[in-house]
């Protein structure tokens, strides 16, 4: 089992690494002593979190597979080599399924889900490349363990997929003794600009079903346990040191998946009856 206990002079790439959870963990790498490269496909909020954490910026869209690729060829000529990878970048509109146009799916699978295979693409290769302990980090969310979220069927979609991506990988990875660990990181709710994902698509709002709604303005979903992004960096790295496959930031929404799994449970049964 690949376990990460100590980041010190890792080298670390982490996608959407501008705001939120990409930046939380980022700004905890670099505090323990890793040397990050953050990526975003939002140039001017790339360059200010850089300088103020003391990342390096690349600017990347990771729904281009050349993108990525350059990503990584950038981090390999600049360091030589990459421990620590977080496939991050995500984006979380809101419509109905029935509502949504063709466009509108392919936006966000090319996002959330096209962006973690070309992250794993790229870098898998590199990671198991120097035979030292490392890492692959995949951001799916609460909603991949659990799909019945008001207005999030395509966003759940897609997290289910990066939840069953990163559990296979792990299993290979496990299976072939692999330097890498690989984890899927679920996070609950979590203070970030996520509630304005559209400002980042390319073609605009023009004839989309995709709103957007904070909800941490609901007043009920504002009772839930909002979290600092710096607080998902220290789960994260937590996890890794525990070698995880699984990191979750809201132990205590355990309740709704074995709530899934008791729906699942119960129709196996009747189809034994
Ligand atoms: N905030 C939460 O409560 C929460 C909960 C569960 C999961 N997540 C997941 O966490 C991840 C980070 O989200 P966040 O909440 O920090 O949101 P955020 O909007 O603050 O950060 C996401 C970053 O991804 C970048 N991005 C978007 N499209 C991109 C692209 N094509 N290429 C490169 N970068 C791109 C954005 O510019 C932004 O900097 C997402 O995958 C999201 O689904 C968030």
């Amino acid at each position: 089992m690949t376990v990460i206990e100590d980041v010190t002079g890792l080298v670390a790439v982490v996608t959407g690494g501008a705001s939120g959870i990409g930046r939380g963990i980022a700004q905890r790498l670099v505090e323990r002593g890793a040397q990050v490269v953050i990526a975003d496909i939002e140039e001017g909020p790339l360059e200010a979190a850089a300088e103020e954490i003391g990342a390096v910026g690349i600017r990347t869209d990771v729904t281009d597979a050349a993108s990525v690729q350059a990503l990584a060829d950038q981090v390999v000529e600049r360091f030589g080599k990459v421990h620590l990878v977080f496939n991050n970048a995500g984006v979380a509109p809101e419509s109905r399924i029935a509502d949504m146009t063709l466009a509108d799916w392919r936006w966000i699978l090319d996002v959330n889900l096209d962006g973690v295979v070309h992250g794993v693409h790229a870098f898998l290769p590199l990671l198991k490349r120097h035979g030292e302990p490392a890492y692959l980090v995949n951001t799916s969310s609460m909603g991949g363990f659990v799909a019945d979220m008001p207005g999030l069927g395509a966003y759940a979609t897609t997290k289910f997929a990066v939840m069953g991506l990163t559990e296979a990988l792990a299993h290979e990875l496990r299976r072939e003794g692999s330097n890498v660990g690989a984890a899927v990181l679920a996070p609950g709710t979590v203070r970030s600009n996520i509630a304005r994902s559209l400002r980042t698509r390319p073609s605009g709002p023009e004839g989309s079903a995709l709103v957007q709604n904070d909800i941490s303005e609901d007043p009920e979903l504002a009772q839930l346990r909002w979290l600092d992004p710096v607080d998902v960096g220290d789960v994260v790295l937590a996890g890794l040191a525990r070698g995880e496959t699984h990191i979750v930031t809201h132990p205590e929404w355990y309740p709704m998946v074995g709530e899934r799994a008791a729906r699942i449970e119960a129709a196996f049964g009747r189809a034994a009856d």
